[in-house]
């Protein structure tokens, strides 16, 4: 399975990823390219020194559909068969979604349907949610509702700050996000109505 990651900014699960697919966690897979919508994302030079293609695709006053038609062509040039969203902070156009359907995930650092969008780690503390957590999920054309694959839990202290809640969810989407990966390029998931369930 031919996978590329997309990027705005850090990249750490980006690297969780590629670590999983080099080390059999993700099973016949490889992180063919790594694309970011920023020039400055830190994320690029860590992928670089993973020996892994990146480019900067950046949107430069173009229609969202545009830019994503040279992203779409640059997956196409390298045969990507699977696309992960890890900290792209653009949301995809039908055009996108149309190009990769079933064959995009996310990860979001709340337990969906809670907290979809910005600063979800801030949006649980001031809530008052006693527990909190990640989840990959498929993309489609709403905000962070796509069908979801994994869901980790983590518990909301007392003394939590949003960077230190931020910290404990993103331990657990560097698991979170490799094991739903291998799921999905297993090809042992399906879908009935919303649910995404194991075939066996
Ligand atoms: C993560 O918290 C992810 O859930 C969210 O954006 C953040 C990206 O972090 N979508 P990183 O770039 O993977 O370090």
């Amino acid at each position: 399975c031919r996978i590329a990651v997309l990027i705005s900014g850090r990249g750490s699960n980006m690297l969780a990823l590629v670590r999983a697919a080099r080390d059999g966690a993700i099973p016949n897979a490889q992180i063919v390219v790594v694309i970011s919508d920023r020039a400055d994302a830190p994320g690029l030079k860590l992928a670089a020194e993973q020996g892994i293609e990146t480019l900067v695709i950046e949107r430069r006053g173009r229609s969202r559909a545009d830019h994503e038609r040279e992203i779409i062509a640059a997956l196409r040039a390298r045969h990507v068969d699977l696309v992960c969203l890890a900290g792209y902070m653009r949301l995809l156009s039908p055009v996108f979604i149309e190009a990769y359907r079933w064959r995009t995930l996310n990860i979001h650092p709340s337990l969906l349907p809670s907290f979809p969008g910005l600063d979800a780690q801030r949006q649980a503390l001031e809530h008052g949610v006693k527990w909190t957590g990640c989840t990959v999920h498929f993309v489609d054309e709403t905000l962070d509702g796509g069908p979801i694959i994994e869901q980790r839990v983590v518990p909301v202290l007392d003394d939590d700050t949003v960077e230190t809640l931020s910290a404990r969810i993103l331990a657990e989407e560097h698991k979170a996000y490799p094991a739903a990966v291998a799921r999905v390029v297993r090809g042992e998931l399906r879908l009935i109505g919303r649910r995404v369930i194991s075939k066996s």
